[in-house]
């Protein structure tokens, strides 16, 4: 017997009113701040998420479907969607356009990680990414948008965690005194962060092992060691974060898995630490574009995976909008009422009244049985009597009322 293939999951009927319900709002929050959505291909050239992603990073080492194609190009499934959004940006002349260019995409993700609650290796993203504006104030806006996206689904127990790493330049006096700190220490980390160490320096600061995590603590701080421009940049974000009254907190072991960020990281996480805790994160990303080859162009982005924030939904007992459609249930007896059946499933759904029968001739119990099972509103009986006086029974589920109708009066009825 095949299965779904692991790490991936079928969206069966049941979990599709979450995914509406958290799609409509993630549009809607789009629009609200004025951002439009873009599609992009479901895979790139490898190239474009070595550069982006950063080859020191778990993602392009470890965690990437890639493979060559039959004309010996390598492509990779999209393990992430800033870059891709950022290939199309530059590709499509969007410098050209007023900046800054605000773009919001719905996409599925493919990253080859470990399996386990919340941890996929297909899943889906709500993104963001407003291109072409410096200021702290986009920055801000982008934070408040991602928190209005959870409160508008009702999601509440969550916290918000922000950073500064800052630019190219004072990173790298920053990376120096952590080197030095980390020296005289290097023995207590884990084998990990002894590699991690020369080659992804920052996330030693974010490793979750018992030795490492003191450490971390005590490590110098990347807001103490910003130029003037970081400082007044990230100055300017947390008075305006006070403004929008969002509750956050300035987390120093903030660094982010991908390499493209500067100055302003955030993540969004359950105040509950599950084993997935991360729900949303994002940041800005100044260098990025530059490195794709398009002019220096700044930009600020978010995600936040949609299976996490399903699973965050289920775990706070929010239920979905249930679909308001009334259903209705044809049930008929012998050839003649057959044929009347299909005439007013046919009138029904021309009029946008969703009715269903069955067409395998079963007892009136069987069918009644099924309308059930539809979670049928109404039902309509037709059998030789209905036939011969050209009526129709029209019963209401929730009352059990009964009354004989004409075409007319069931239309009337149900609009
Ligand atoms: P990321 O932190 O790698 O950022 O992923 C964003 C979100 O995707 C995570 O917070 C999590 O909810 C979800 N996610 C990540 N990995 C998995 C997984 N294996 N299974 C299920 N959900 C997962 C980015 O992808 C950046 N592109 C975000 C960004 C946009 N930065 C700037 N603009």
């Amino acid at each position: 017997m095949y299965q779904a293939p692991r790490g991936t999951l079928d969206r069966l009927p049941e979990d599709q009113a979450y995914w509406n319900y958290v799609e409509k709002t993630a549009a809607d929050v789009a629009a609200l701040y004025g951002y439009s959505r873009l599609d992009t291909p479901v895979f790139e050239d490898s190239g474009l998420f070595i550069r982006s992603v950063g080859e020191g990073t778990d993602i392009v080492e470890k965690e990437m479907y890639t493979f060559n194609d039959l004309g010996g190009n390598s492509v990779t499934l999209r393990p992430e969607g800033t870059a891709p959004v950022c290939r199309a940006y530059v590709e499509h002349g969007m410098q050209n356009l007023t900046q800054p260019v605000k773009l919001y995409y719905l996409m599925s993700i493919y990253r080859y990680e470990r399996p386990q609650a919340g941890r996929l290796r297909e899943f889906h993203q709500f993104g963001f990414e407003a291109i072409g504006e410096s200021s702290a104030l986009l920055d801000a806006e982008v934070i408040d948008m991602s928190c209005r996206f959870y409160r508008e689904l009702g999601l509440k127990d969550l916290k918000l965690l922000v950073n500064s790493i800052g630019c190219q330049d004072c990173r790298k006096e920053y990376l120096k005194a952590l080197r030095e700190y980390y020296k005289v220490h290097v023995d207590e980390l884990c084998d990990d962060c002894k590699k991690r160490l020369e080659k992804n320096t920052l996330r030693v600061l974010d490793c979750k092992k018992p030795g490492c995590k003191p450490l971390a603590d005590n490590a110098p701080k990347s807001t103490d060691h910003l130029c003037d421009d970081c400082k007044a940049h990230f100055e300017q974000l947390t008075a305006r974060l006070d403004q929008l009254g969002l509750d956050y907190k300035i987390d120093h072991r903030l660094v982010r898995g991908l390499d493209y960020y500067t100055r302003t990281v955030y993540e969004v996480q359950p105040l509950i630490e599950g084993g997935q805790s991360t729900i949303g994160g994002g940041g800005r990303y100044d260098g990025l574009i530059e490195e794709l080859g398009g002019k220096p162009t700044q930009a600020v982005g978010f995600a936040t995976g949609l299976e996490r924030v399903i699973l965050n939904l289920k775990r706070a007992g929010i239920n979905p909008p249930e679909d308001t459609r009334k259903k209705v249930f044809v049930i008929w007896f012998g050839d003649e009422a057959l044929r009347k059946a299909g005439h007013i499933m046919d009138v029904l759904h021309e009029n946008g009244i969703s009715a269903i029968t069955s067409y395998s001739g079963r007892s009136m119990k069987a069918q009644m049985r099924q309308a059930n099972s539809n979670g049928a509103n109404y039902v309509i009986i037709i059998g030789d009597t209905e036939v011969a006086e050209n009526k129709y029974t029209f019963k209401d589920m929730e009352n059990s009322s009964q009354e004989t109708v004409t075409e007319e009066e069931l239309l009337e009825k149900l609009r």
